[in-house]
């Protein structure tokens, strides 16, 4: 996915859209670029590949452009590889038109045959997107010539009009900023399964991908529907629907301030999110637990307890680490629901022919709520007449307004790329989901209570697991030459397993793989040696003795071994090279404490290896295409 943000009112847009960008970079960092208008309508254009800092920001401080209206934009190559060139904005052919898009434009080939006689600078489908809307505005600016004043006609702007017409052409996902030096204090926007926000301001208002880009500047959004197209002055904007006129809106107020979205004195975003996550977790809980009732509640399901009572099977569809956390929400719904649950990566779950029964609960989980395999899952599951709930963190984002209902985690903006706050507010959420869907079938109040209990004292033992990071980077620093890892775990402890690994191999680089702990005899230990660490996760629980067999079988073939144990057990280190100790816990909430020193541990081995954990290469924070 990419990032794009736009600015019109009194102040240089440059600084404005440079800040705001660095903000968007975790969407994509190939390249970055920037249109601005002057007052007398000169468009002036820099872009350049690589990240914003060492590209684009010098670019613009060697090459100044001066003027209050300008579009942005960082790119995740989809069309055309990183370069130069194929950095947006994109003019159209008379070079009027600057175009900023994030999105994929799947039938621009046809569009670009059409448009004979046109000459493209890049391999982009957003140039030929920028020269389609070249096309209609001179048409209607040729329809209009002699017409009234546009400032009062209840017309759709000449601008707007244009990019609604060259909109009706286009087939694919888009969410653009369009300027054109006929109109120096305007900007057109418009979204169709990618998002866009206004940022309303005082004297100035912002386009932006994502919320993140402005909350220095405003916290009153309007989250834009799909079809909308919003034309934005310094004073005003207007939004209409495409085909059918003005469009309702509502301004909301943001829930978290610039400094949430700032990675303040820690030295990578990554590392303050993993360092948040006593606080988020609290965020998830809050408000939501009855201890009385040995239950959870929430606002926003939309779903009776009778409607509830009534679901007789689970299916969780998600990608990546919600996945992961789906795997141990499945676990949660059968131990204390006693609910057949079937976990789905979204991107299968939207093309098989599964059998879904009619009572039957599609739960969607997602951090960012724009992810396209985990919307087109939402959407068939609603085409085939289910409710759909989704756990998500964005407000206002797709997911969360497609879904019937849903939790929201109120984590605040995860900007490391390696999902970590999202994934233990995911499994909060859906520990207190567990205990609401048992507590109106068999699970009793004590339990319940007492599940509850454990829950509560969470961020307490999180911030002590916390202090052991400097312990950890040690390890970190041992094992970080490794060829291979190998993270395992029994029941609720396998989707920790394969948690951990994933955090690894995506900022590392380092092959890494997760698996039951006893599937290890059944093939994967043929490749188990000395330079292959095995993270083996072993609390003091029933499971114990038959990890400790699975760990006898990795040690036997000289295989090191780093166990993530329960406090106050001394005979791991009789078959463990290394341990980390976490807080004695119900078997419940055990990942949601486990997962932090996996999240350290790969954090660690990342900055010792010098790999950029914020934006690894190869990935985006969102995967907003197929
Ligand atoms: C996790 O660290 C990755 N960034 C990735 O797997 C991510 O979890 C996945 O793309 C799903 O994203 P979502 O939760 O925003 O839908």
């Amino acid at each position: 996915m990419c990032g794009i943000v736009g600015y019109v009112g009194k102040q240089q847009a440059t600084p404005i859209l440079i800040e705001g960008l660095r903000r968007l970079e975790y969407r994509g960092y190939d390249s970055a670029g920037l249109s601005i208008l002057t007052h007398s309508g000169i468009l002036q254009t820099r872009k350049k590949k690589g990240r914003i800092d060492e590209g684009l920001f010098r670019l613009t401080q060697s090459s100044p452009v001066l003027g209050t209206i300008g579009i942005g934009h960082t790119r995740w190559a989809t069309h055309g590889p990183p370069s130069d060139e194929n950095s947006h904005p994109h003019l159209d052919q008379t070079g009027k038109i600057a175009v900023v898009h994030n999105g994929v434009i799947e039938n621009f080939d046809r569009i670009k045959q059409s448009l004979t006689g046109h000459t493209y600078k890049s391999a982009t489908d957003t140039e030929v997107l920028a020269h389609l809307i070249g096309v209609h505005y001179e048409k209607v600016r040729k329809a209009n010539q002699g017409s009234t004043d546009t400032e009062t006609s209840t017309e759709p702007h000449p601008l707007a009009l244009a990019v609604m017409n060259a909109l009706k052409e286009v087939i694919g996902t888009y969410g653009i900023a369009v300027v054109c030096t006929d109109y120096p204090d305007l900007i057109v926007g418009a979204r169709r399964g990618s998002p866009l926000i206004i940022g309303v301001g005082n004297g100035e208002n912002f386009l932006a991908s994502d919320a993140s880009a402005i909350v220095a500047h405003t916290r009153q959004v309007v989250y834009l529907n799909d079809y909308d197209i919003v034309t934005v002055t310094p004073d005003r904007f207007k939004l209409e629907t495409l085909g059918s006129g003005a469009a309702s809106f509502k301004i909301s107020q943001l829930e978290f301030t610039a400094e949430a979205a700032e990675k303040g004195e820690y030295a990578h975003f990554m590392l303050k999110e993993i360092f948040e996550q006593a606080k988020t977790i609290k965020n998830a809980f809050r408000g939501r637990l009855d201890k009385e009732e040995g239950t959870a509640k929430f606002g926003g399901l939309n779903m009776s307890s009778a409607e509830l009572r009534a679901v007789d099977q689970v299916i969780i569809t998600a990608c990546g680490t919600s996945w992961h956390a789906a795997l141990v929400g499945e676990f949660l719904f059968e131990e204390l629901a006693h609910l057949p649950v079937e976990v789905e990566y979204a991107s299968e779950f939207r093309y098989r022919n599964a059998p879904i029964e009619k009572n039957t609960l599609v739960l969607v989980i997602t951090q960012s709520g724009e992810t396209a395999d985990t919307l087109a899952g939402l959407r068939e599951a609603k085409r085939r007449g289910h409710k759909v709930l989704a756990i998500c963190n964005v407000v206002g984002s797709t997911i969360a307004r497609e879904a019937d209902g849903g939790i929201y985690l109120h984590a605040g903006p995860e900007i490391g790329v390696a999902s970590t706050k999202a994934f233990t507010s995911q499994v909060t959420v859906l520990t207190l989901l567990a205990l609401l869907m048992g507590r109106i079938r068999m699970l009793s109040s004590r339990r319940g209570q007492a599940i509850l209990e454990a829950l509560e004292a969470v961020p307490a033992q999180i911030e002590t697991i916390l202090k052991k990071s400097a312990e950890i980077k040690k390890l970190a620093e041992k094992y970080s030459h490794a060829r291979d890892f190998y993270f395992l775990g029994r029941l609720i402890n396998f989707p920790v397993a394969l948690e951990g690994a994933l955090k690894l191999k995506e900022i590392s680089y380092i092959h890494a793989e997760g698996y039951p702990a006893a599937e290890m005899k059944h093939g994967p230990i043929a490749l188990i040696d000395e330079n292959s660490p095995t993270v083996v996760l072993c609390p003091t629980d029933g499971m114990y003795d038959k990890v400790l067999s699975n760990l006898e079988v990795i040690r036997a073939r000289k295989g090191p071994v780093i166990a993530i144990a329960t406090e106050g057990n001394t005979d791991i280190h009789k078959i463990a090279d290394d341990v980390i100790y976490v807080p004695a816990c119900m078997e419940a909430v055990f990942p949601l404490l486990s997962i932090i020193p996996l999240q350290l541990l790969a954090y660690h081995i990342a900055v010792a290896r010098g790999c950029d954990v914020d934006k690894p290469r190869n990935l985006a924070k969102s995967v907003t295409v197929e």
